[in-house]
């Protein structure tokens, strides 16, 4: 009998979900050219509708370098699923398995995602995921798929505002998504040559940013600050996520970029903006380096589904694929070390943290 498999993305869109989905059909059919593919349609939501097609092999073709994904994507908070209002969302996802008669479940997505995908697993669904996500926050993955096109855009914002900035002796402020790790921030920062990069994981002190800004704009006449939607001051890390919420909700602000660009005005008198790029981050087509690990990471889901290894999720070691249990991984974060290699490297070459 031919396997059945069925594949979905899950959570905030990337580049690199259809390259997955690709390399993962051209690798499996060419060992077993009999497995039929069941795509489930817009994500977790999906299987617990049991929305889904069979795919035909050109429904994979050309679509290797194109940005979203073929399959749609939605949101199934993890938290709701696990509170009793979201029991009948997982025994119907674990029904629509069994009776679309699936050998196995490709799952492509984040944090969330890996949580939900273990929760299948341990229902007793064979589960491989895939990680997935612009914020390179998933642990036991060097990196994710996403994060390197999402890098290449973030640096590009950064590279054209140092135009404006320059032609206008400006602050400018590019607030770059990631609101709970600042890797995405940090690697589009040093790329983009910013002057400051403030990051959820480093508390930034207003008068040490207020400081370096007006060292920079003595010396060069402008300054880029790449700011992580999740940065926040030192007073906010003492807080509560509810209570710093809470606490922006009543100043009228969502993230700290714009109380940032207000007390560079009052304290420099520099003309300052905020530029927020957003989930331009997270479209169009994927670079070359995302290619060429989604095909790496497809290509060994297939492996691990013919071989029926499940319960895992696939990563990258070095220059290695491999595998991680989903158990293993599941809600851990990978947040930037302090102590990062790179956070060195930036200071090292005169990057303030507003530390
Ligand atoms: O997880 C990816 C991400 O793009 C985050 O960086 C960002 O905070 C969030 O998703 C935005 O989510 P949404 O698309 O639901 O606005």
């Amino acid at each position: 009998m031919a396997m059945k498999i069925g594949i979905l993305t899950s959570g905030g869109d990337c580049a690199g979900l259809n390259a997955v989905i690709y390399a993962f059909e051209k690798a499996i059919t060419a060992i077993d050219p009999k497995v039929d593919i069941y795509g489930i349609l817009g994500g977790y939501t999906g299987l617990i509708n049991r929305e889904y097609k069979l795919l035909k092999h050109e429904d994979f073709s050309n679509i290797f370098n194109t940005g979203g994904t073929i399959l749609g994507s939605s949101r199934q908070p993890y938290k709701k699923l696990i509170q009793a209002e979201g029991a009948h969302k997982v025994a119907s996802m674990k029904e629509n398995y069994h009776k679309m008669d699936l050998d196995a479940l490709i799952i492509l997505g984040g944090q969330g995602t890996h949580k939900t995908a273990a929760l299948l697993s341990s229902e007793g669904l064979n589960v491989i995921a895939l990680p997935k996500t612009i914020d390179n926050d998933l642990w036991g993955t060097d990196f994710t798929f996403g994060f390197h096109s999402a890098v290449n855009v973030a640096t590009e914002c950064i590279d054209r505002i140092q135009t404006t900035a320059a032609s206008h002796r400006r602050a400018m402020i590019v607030e770059i998504m990631g609101n709970k790790v600042g890797w995405l921030t940090l690697y589009a920062g040093i790329g983009g040559g910013a002057d400051i990069i403030l990051i959820p994981e480093i508390p930034y002190d207003i008068n040490k940013v207020i400081k370096a800004v007006e060292s920079v704009k003595k010396s060069k006449g402008y300054c880029i600050i790449a700011a992580a939607e999740g940065a926040m001051d030192n007073e906010e890390a003492t807080l509560t996520k509810k209570e710093r919420y809470q606490k922006r909700g009543e100043r009228g602000e969502v993230t700290a970029s714009n109380r940032i660009a207000k007390a560079i005005e009052e304290k420099l008198n520099i003309e300052t903006r905020v530029v927020v790029p957003g989930h331009i981050q997270r479209g169009g087509a994927p670079s070359p380096y995302d290619r060429v690990l989604c095909s790496q990471v497809g290509a060994y889901a297939a492996k691990l589904a013919i071989e029926r290894k499940y319960g895992v999720t696939v990563a990258l070691n070095g220059d290695k694929i491999t595998s991680n249990k989903l158990d293993d991984i599941a809600g851990k974060t990978k947040v930037v070390p302090p102590k990062h290699e790179l956070i060195k490297a930036a200071k090292d070459i005169g990057i303030s943290f507003g530390e």
